[in-house]
């Protein structure tokens, strides 16, 4: 929910850590600040807004200094401000922080930090914690990391945060637990970041801190990473970094929203690569494949996932009841993990998420896991929490996702599920040879219908967004597999322009929202030959009684809902099952269009973050 960034070597700190914090953005964009170590003491700048408008503030301080730390914030606890941005420092001047997370304890440390005098200008949780510190080291005497982990034994939270101290300004701090923080090793330097994007053209070799682990880190010395809890040493897990950095720049598109709707024909590719032998009529899975008897003989699935992810498993339900009949249960994570589920230990729980890190979706699995569930990760960012806590999963190989609103992730989710719903179907014997055989190959030729979608596509959709761009509401309809397509599109309209959507079960509209409708209601209906035609044509029908326009995404060569459509857009017929991942295309770049043209920050909706790390 923040982005940190922190670097310690030979070279400038400055630019390392500003081009990070432009890389997590994503994360959050409230506010940044950036705090460098020089031998005279801190150099500190913060500010409203985002980290180009801490550039422009940036040009007051000296920024040859070759150790600091940096954040972009998506605020929790008070206003965006810049009073409010980090880093914070302590009473004393001596540390100062930086924090993804929250502190929710921090009210009554608060109390007692300022019973003992001391004094806060912010209203953040992060101001407190560094004082809880100050506190730790001047009482007890400790040197910056003793004082952390001190302090960190009695915070109740979730954090990931990076420290530094004027008196030891060779020394970072860094601690994690719930919130992710990534080590990079370089030659005589270290990187530090909430994912590894920031130093990916530095070094390939990274460490992971698990929760509740902190790391000391010193030039000229190797990273010693011990638990908070009870100090003990844990031993270095060095990984190599995948990521190459082509595949986090924009590429000549405007937005990384529109470069990553294009990336869809190749996305999908990937994530079926080496698992769908289309000619063999094999899908290989190992995470499948290793557990089959966990999935085989689970009485019921249930997966767990928040916003486009729980619409990814809302199609999974549909698919694996249909072609494995095992019974699913989808929930958002944020509204399982609190209402005392009924999890019985032959349950699979899956949970879907592309960041991994998503605090709802974590918790889920952590309380199924604690009730002997079986659960399963479909995650897209390697290494996070939720691939690194589950039994087994799988990855979507969808590449790094940065626009805010998820796309190339969504189809790439709905291509594994399909694989894992064809999988299992297939060896419970529930779906026949000849239906798994043809849908198999029908999978295999959605990223070039995706293609051929994207061509097609190319300035209608724009002409159609023009139009329709000025209306402040829509509904979004669809029935059986393209109910969640229609969440899904209202999802993202609404994301990113700011139009209140809705999306519904087209045989809904007439048990309430069919009130809405007027000359000034847009209603986008997806109405695709092979998933109940004939019933959403007579849905079209009630919607245009009542003067409301329609935009159809329909099969190419539909004459009976153009006829009646105000603009219609065509997608190639496939198996209805994998219509979702057609149907996704369109409606993507409706919204992309829709909020180009209101001028919107497309990549950097206000009020969201792409990964929602607290509750
Ligand atoms: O990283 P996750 O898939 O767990 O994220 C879940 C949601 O926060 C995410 O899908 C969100 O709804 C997107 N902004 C939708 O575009």
């Amino acid at each position: 929910m923040c982005g940190i960034v922190g670097y310690i070597g030979r070279r400038e700190a400055y630019p390392i850590i500003i081009n990070g914090l432009k890389r997590l953005e994503y994360r959050g964009y409230d506010s940044a600040g950036i705090v460098l170590s020089t031998p005279k003491g801190f150099e500190l700048v913060k500010t409203k807004g985002k980290v180009s408008d801490l550039e422009e503030k940036s040009t007051s301080i000296d920024q040859t200094p070759t150790i600091g730390i940096g954040h972009t914030r998506w605020a929790t606890h008070g206003v965006p401000n810049d009073v409010n941005s980090h880093p914070h420092l302590s009473n004393n001047g001596r540390i100062v922080l930086v924090h993804n997370g929250i502190i929710e304890n921090y009210e009554s440390i608060k109390k007692l930090l300022i019973e003992k005098g001391y004094t806060f200008q912010s209203d953040t949780d992060t101001e407190v914690l560094v004082n809880f510190i100050q506190l730790f080291q001047e009482e007890q005497n400790l040197n910056l990391r003793d004082a952390v982990r001190l302090a960190l034994n009695e915070v109740v939270g979730a954090y990931a945060i990076a420290v530094l101290d004027n008196q030891d300004p060779d020394t970072i701090v860094v601690a994690r637990l719930g919130s992710p923080l990534a080590i990079g090793i370089g030659k005589d330097e270290f990187f530090i970041a909430s994912d590894a994007s920031p130093f990916i053209e530095f070094t390939k070799d990274a460490i992971y801190l698990e929760d509740g682990d902190m790391a000391s880190i010193r030039l000229g010395e190797e990273v010693a990473i011990h638990t908070i809890h009870n100090n003990e040493p844990v031993s270095l897990d060095i990984q190599e970094l995948q990521l190459n950095i082509e595949a986090i720049e924009k590429g000549g598109y405007e937005h990384f929203m529109l470069k990553e709707i294009y990336e869809q024909p190749r996305s999908i590719r990937d994530t079926m690569r080496g698992r769908l032998l289309v000619d063999e009529g094999i899908i290989k899975m190992a995470g499948i494949w290793d557990n089959q008897e966990r999935f085989l003989k689970a009485k019921r699935i249930i997966i767990v996932a928040c916003g486009t992810s729980y619409h990814a498993g809302l199609v999974a339900e549909y698919m694996i009841e249909d072609f494995a009949r095992i019974p699913v249960e989808v929930e958002y994570a944020s509204e399982f993990r609190y209402r005392n589920p009924i999890i019985k230990k032959n349950d699979v729980v899956i949970a879907i998420s592309q960041s991994g890190e998503t605090a709802d979706t974590l918790a889920a699995l952590k309380l199924a896991k604690e009730k002997g569930a079986f659960i399963f990760g479909i995650n897209n960012v390697v290494g996070s929490s939720i691939a690194r806590i589950t039994d087994a999963g799988a990855y979507t190989h969808a590449g790094p996702e940065i626009g805010v609103a998820s796309t190339k992730a969504f189809t790439a989710q709905l291509t594994i599920l399909s694989l894992i719903a064809l999988k299992l179907g297939k060896k419970n014997g529930e779906l026949s040879n000849e239906k798994y055989n043809l849908l198999t190959r029908e999978l295999d030729r959605i990223p070039e219908l995706v293609e051929k979608i994207l061509i097609d596509c190319e300035g209608k959709i724009e002409a159609i967004a023009e139009k329709y761009k000025d209306n402040r509401n829509a509904i979004y309809l669809g029935r059986g597999y393209n109910y969640p397509s229609a969440l899904e599109g209202a999802l993202k309209l609404k994301e990113i322009s700011y139009i209140h959507a809705e999306g519904y079960p087209a045989a809904e509209m007439k048990h309430g929202p069919i009130a809405l409708l007027d000359e000034n209601m847009p209603v986008i209906v997806i109405a695709t030959k092979r998933g109940y035609y004939e019933k959403v044509v007579s849905n079209i029908q009630e919607i245009k009684s009542r003067s409301a326009r329609i935009i159809a995404v329909v099969n190419e060569g539909d004459e009976q809902v153009i006829a009646m459509a105000d603009d219609h857009i065509f997608i190639p017929e496939t198996a209805e099952e994998f219509t979702p991942i057609l149907a996704a295309i369109p409606l993507q770049l409706l919204s992309y269009w829709i909020a180009v043209k209101l001028g919107k920050n497309v990549d950097q909706p206000r009020n969201l973050a792409k990964s929602v790390t607290v509750e």
